[in-house]
């Protein structure tokens, strides 16, 4: 169904990715690929055809992003707005925010999720108020803002990160939410701003209301919580053909680059393999993301691991629950 109204999307890039490291020394978190393809071209699957621009608010490693994104060009049309400090959430919105649609989509861009925006931008036409956060209901809060509904599913409270004696409910900012343009009025210029801490609590009186997504929803920027994210992908068939690379064996699903060679190699599933990916005969790999040119030698076992480009495992070595980066770049902050 088309879209009623022009629409467009802010998405925030920006962020250091330090719970990555030390993958993210050298390329945004966003790039990081799971279950085929990086995990920014995943978030966005969720949008329609039909949004009229996507916006980024990037800072860190903007020039890199912004690189592949000439490379690889999405299907709606796309600007991007780089901060010369991180400007926060909240800053990053205002600073990118001259141009968007009145109301304007705003997208974090790490998470892995199945969120029906055209049902969100419904929602927000039909209560108004000044904006629509999706819910997605989680048993641990504590990484997340969480929200109190009351009738009608208008926010009464909103709490970013609170401990668990603290958060009034298992529902949480799932990233995705839209907003009238006046909004961005109301976030300070010059500093970094959290949107999430400074501006949502004092919006609520305006209309805030929740849209309750019942779909798988995971937030990618940690490592467990990328790795678990690459498994949903793959199991709602996300993740592209179910085969595995000539000459291996074992379980998928796997996702490869057609350069991928991994003669003789053995897979436990949900594994991502980057472009000239090789994998030793008798390697087994399971849980795990390759990057671009990860060597793997005979017999070494790969698993619940994330290993950066031009990677090497040693014949026999064993990599378990590791990130892990070659060509570290320690200049960044
Ligand atoms: N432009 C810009 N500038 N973007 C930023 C900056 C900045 O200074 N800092 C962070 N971002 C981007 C990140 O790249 C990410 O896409 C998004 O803003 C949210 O930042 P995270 O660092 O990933 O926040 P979080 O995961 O701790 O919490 C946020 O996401 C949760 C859902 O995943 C909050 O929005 C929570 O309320 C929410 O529940
Ligand atoms: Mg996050």
């Amino acid at each position: 169904m088309p879209l009623e109204r022009t629409v467009k999307a802010l998405v925030l890039v920006g962020g250091f990715g330090t719970r990555l490291r030390p993958i993210t020394y050298a390329l945004p978190k966003q790039l990081i690929p799971l279950a085929g393809k990086p995990m920014l071209y995943h978030v966005l699957d969720q949008l329609p055809a039909d949004i009229e621009e996507v916006v980024f608010a990037s800072g860190y490693k903007a020039d890199v992003l912004e690189r592949y994104l000439t490379q690889h060009p999405l299907r709606w049309p796309t600007r991007t707005v780089p901060e010369a400090t991180p400007l926060g959430t909240g800053g990053g919105m205002r600073n990118a925010g001259a141009g968007l649609s009145d109301p304007f989509l705003v997208l974090n861009s790490d998470v892995i999720a199945e969120i029906d925006v055209p049902g969100l931008i419904r929602l927000h036409a039909h209560r108004g108020g000044v904006g629509a956060l999706s819910l997605s209901e989680v048993e641990d809060t504590r990484p997340y803002g969480v929200a109190a509904l009351g009738a009608d599913d208008r926010i009464e409270r909103f709490v970013e990160k609170p401990t668990p004696e603290a958060a009034p409910s298992h529902w949480i900012n799932a990233g995705l939410s839209i907003w009238r343009k006046s909004v961005l009025e109301r976030i300070p210029e010059g500093r970094a701003v959290s949107w999430e801490t400074e501006i949502v609590p004092g919006l609520l009186s305006e209309g805030v209301f929740g849209f309750r997504c019942p779909g798988f929803w995971e937030d990618a920027g940690t490592p467990e919580r990328l790795l678990h994210s690459q498994r949903l992908l793959f199991d709602a068939g996300r993740g592209g053909p179910a085969k595995l690379p000539d000459g291996s064996r074992g379980r998928g699903p796997v996702a490869f680059a057609p350069s991928v060679r991994a003669e003789g190699a053995e897979f436990g599933g949900y594994v991502h393999l980057d472009a000239d990916v090789r994998l030793g005969a008798g390697s087994f790999v399971e849980d795990s993301i390759l990057m671009e040119g990860v060597q793997v030698g005979p017999n070494a076992h790969v698993r619940h691991a994330i290993l950066g480009p031009h990677v090497r495992v040693a014949s026999d070595a064993a990599v378990d629950g590791e990130v892990l980066a070659s060509n570290l770049d320690s200049r960044a902050p």
